[in-house]
């Protein structure tokens, strides 16, 4: 049993103490917040993450989870401090280091005994190193023994509790073989495979994963306009590709596109990295087009299956970046209601946790209580992100609730063909007919 704290209580910080806490570690997660901070001691979890805050109650109640804005009490008698905050994009795709720079900072000040810094968040390449400078230089001659380690997290957003506990592997970087080895005994409950390296290859292991998963998908996705050209259907591309264990299945769905508070950040700011250091990320811009493309993709589809988008009332289920989670953030969904509404289109949608956060940042979005609300009068119906309630609808209510007859599948999850036999006019993405 270890003494932690982990700084930042977003979906890394707070899945990471909480998950630590469970393993048997003491652990403190502290945030500067005081909201956030006063919602989790109120049991109130600051995020939806399925199944968190179940695990949560377990551990405070058990005494070894809980929540302080002050650094020295966090970091009181803590072997471990990780720094788990956000690094925002900024407008040319570099990361914003604000928070780890005064997380860094924070530490220094508060440090009174040896400690081990683990960065979590996903930073640039050469981050550890600028860190232990940080604390370096504000303590001095009489800085306490300290090491930096990287631990990039590979949590999704959704199933981060199951990411957790359940890793494909753990990677740490350090020039500090002891401290690494130090961290990797935090996770050794876990049985999971440990890998260690230096402190710039973890921080880069990190970025090239992302941006490799997020290439299967823009590659995906190219292929299925591909195939709509052809007439060849890409769902059954993807599982034939798939079968062959060098390519394996996941991570070829082709859709709208990828979202969410990773992928379109770390994939930028590798290719903001690269450009800086005289490189040319060839790409990975090319997978950032493909993937904005897909949006406008489909808002053509829309308007050419309608013969215009000028007036039309167009009903969107889904609004979050993918299901199981209240993120809106690059989420296509919104961005496609974005570009309906600017074609002078209605939008109406539903989503069973994002409408809030939609709202706010779509005010002329109109809000509906379920899918069946979101069919009425509707001309044309868009299935924007597969939360699983939207798997099985009563299609025959949805035919009678709408004006039209257009339904855009953006995530082929129904069946195209028994909807063509219940009179609606069906598209889905790479699948024949649906050019
Ligand atoms: C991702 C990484 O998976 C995780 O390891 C990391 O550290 C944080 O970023 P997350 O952003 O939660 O996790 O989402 P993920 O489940 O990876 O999906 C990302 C996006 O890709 C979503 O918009 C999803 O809809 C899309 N996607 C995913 C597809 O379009 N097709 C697929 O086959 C898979």
């Amino acid at each position: 049993m270890a003494k932690l704290c982990v700084i930042g209580t977003g979906y890394v910080g707070l899945v990471t103490g909480t998950c630590f806490a469970d393993l048997g570690h003491r652990v403190t997660c502290l945030d500067i917040d005081e909201n956030r901070i006063n919602m989790l001691k109120n049991g109130l979890m600051p995020i939806y993450e399925p199944g968190l805050k179940q695990i949560v109650d377990q551990n405070v109640e058990a005494g070894r989870l809980d929540f302080t804005t002050s650094y020295p009490e966090a970091l009181k008698g803590s072997e471990f401090a990780f720094i788990a905050v956000g690094t925002p994009s900024s407008e040319d795709g570099e990361a914003d280091m604000q928070y780890v720079k005064s997380a860094a900072t924070s530490i220094a000040k508060n440090l009174d005994h040896p400690t081990i810094i683990v960065n979590k968040s996903t930073v640039p390449v050469g981050t550890g190193d600028w860190v232990a400078e940080i604390i370096h230089d504000l303590n001095g001659q009489v800085t306490p023994k300290f090491s930096v380690v990287s631990n990039p997290e590979f949590l999704r957003e959704g199933s981060a509790v199951n990411d957790f506990m359940k890793p494909d592997r753990v990677v740490l970087g350090s020039t500090d073989l002891q401290a690494a080895n130090k961290v990797a005994e935090l996770y050794e409950a876990l049985r999971t495979e440990i890998m260690i390296t230096d402190l710039r290859t973890a921080e880069m292991i990190k970025y090239a994963s992302n941006a490799f998963l997020a290439t299967r998908i823009s590659f995906i996705n190219e292929m299925a306009n591909i195939c709509e050209t052809l007439g060849a259907d890409v769902r059954e591309v993807a599982r034939g590709m798939g079968l062959d264990r060098r390519i394996g299945p996941a991570f070829l769905d082709a859709g709208l596109g990828w979202g969410g508070s990773c992928f379109p950040k770390d994939v930028k700011a590798l290719a903001h990295m690269a450009v800086t250091h005289d490189t040319h990320p060839q790409l990975l811009q090319a997978v950032m087009d493909i993937n904005l493309n897909q949006r406008r993709h489909a808002v053509n589809k829309l308007d050419k299956a309608l013969g215009g988008l000028q007036g039309r009332t167009i009903g969107v289920l889904g609004l979050s970046f993918k299901p199981n989670t209240d993120d809106t953030r690059h989420s296509p969904s919104l961005d496609i209601i974005k570009m309906l509404l600017a074609e002078g289109a209605v939008v109406q949608a539903y989503d069973p946790q994002a409408m809030k956060a939609s709202k706010a940042v779509v005010p002329a979005l109109e809000l509906c209580q379920n899918p069946y609300e979101v069919a009425q009068d509707a001309d044309a119906l868009l299935l924007a992100t597969e939360w699983n309630e939207f798997k099985f609808l009563d299609f025959d209510q949805i035919k009678t609730n709408m004006r039209g007859k257009v339904i855009l599948d953006g995530r082929n999850i129904w069946d195209g063909e028994e909807l063509q036999r219940k009179g609606f006019l069906y598209f889905g993405m790479g699948i024949p007919g649906s050019k």
